[in-house]
């Protein structure tokens, strides 16, 4: 039998019960910017709004009938120019992207008018400079997703910074008392088990597009399991009344 302690949540100090909230309410904050940025990135890869298999597929596979530039300008890229702009931008690409097309046919003063104000070697954004014509030249090509530089760098922050949201999160979440162990130790490793497949997903997703399925469960198992412990935490925190720490049956085995 488990020795009883009065680590619970409810019973705790104002003060480490006020740290936690901070923090709860920082990192579900935090949670909600990372949905609206895949919304706003990956949601429009298809070019319709709202995430789907498709823009997985898209996003990491690639779209390989068409180009990158193509993809773009019918996603997020699509108000950046009028409709005859990015008509021509296309019928330029369909045609070869060749320079000389480029420089004689108007695409470059497209280009310079409506791209490279934020397509530019100053802008500090992590964009590609369109000041230079191989980097839009390279993007007029068959789209093949991402780069497996993009995918190596944003997995590995992935995994060191979601590991620690959900090291302090399930720290917060193993002191509440009335979820039954095994739920509890379940919702604690859900989220990394989840980790280490979505990332898997994605690699899996760019050599083949039917793992897409997998990068959206593995996405919503995690998120589910931020949600459980989360809200589990607040309630025993701000409206479960107190345990009194002598109190021993209450607060044994948790
Ligand atoms: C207001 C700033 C802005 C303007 C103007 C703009 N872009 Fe972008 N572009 C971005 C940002 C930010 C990204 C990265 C986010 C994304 O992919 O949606 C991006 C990404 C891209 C990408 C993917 C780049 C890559 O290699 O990953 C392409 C292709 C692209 N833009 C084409 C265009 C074209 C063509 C135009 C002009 C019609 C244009 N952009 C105008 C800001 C801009």
């Amino acid at each position: 039998m488990a020795s009883p302690h009065n680590l619970n949540l409810s019973s705790q100090g104002t003060s480490l019960k006020a740290l936690f909230t901070g923090y709860l309410l920082v990192v579900a904050v935090g949670y909600l910017m990372a949905l609206v940025q895949i919304q706003l990135t990956h949601g429009l890869a298809d070019g319709e709004y709202g995430l789907s298999v498709d823009d997985i597929v898209y996003s990491y596979y690639g779209n390989r009938s068409n180009s990158l530039l193509e993809n773009k300008l019918h996603g997020s890229m699509k108000p950046m120019a009028t409709e005859e702009e990015r008509a021509a931008i296309i019928t330029w690409i369909h045609q070869g992207a060749t320079e000389e097309a480029y420089e004689n046919s108007g695409i470059k003063d497209i280009f310079e008018a409506k791209c490279i104000a934020c397509h530019n070697a100053d802008s500090g954004m992590p964009i590609p400079d369109y000041a230079k014509f191989e980097n839009i030249r390279e993007r007029a090509l068959v789209d093949t997703g991402a780069s497996f530089q993009s995918l190596a760098r944003v997995s590995h922050i992935h995994l060191f910074g979601i590991a620690f949201i959900f090291m302090f999160v399930g720290l917060i979440f193993s002191l509440a008392a009335g979820v039954p162990k095994p739920l509890k130790v379940l919702a604690i490793i859900t989220p990394y088990a989840f980790l280490l497949i979505d990332i898997a997903s994605w690699w899996l997703t760019k050599l083949n597009p039917n793992f897409a399925w997998l990068v959206i469960i593995a996405g919503g198992s995690m998120a589910l399991a931020f949600a459980f412990m989360w809200l589990v935490s607040m309630y025993e925190m701000w409206i479960l009344p107190r345990k009194h720490p002598d109190d021993r049956d209450a607060l044994l085995d948790q």
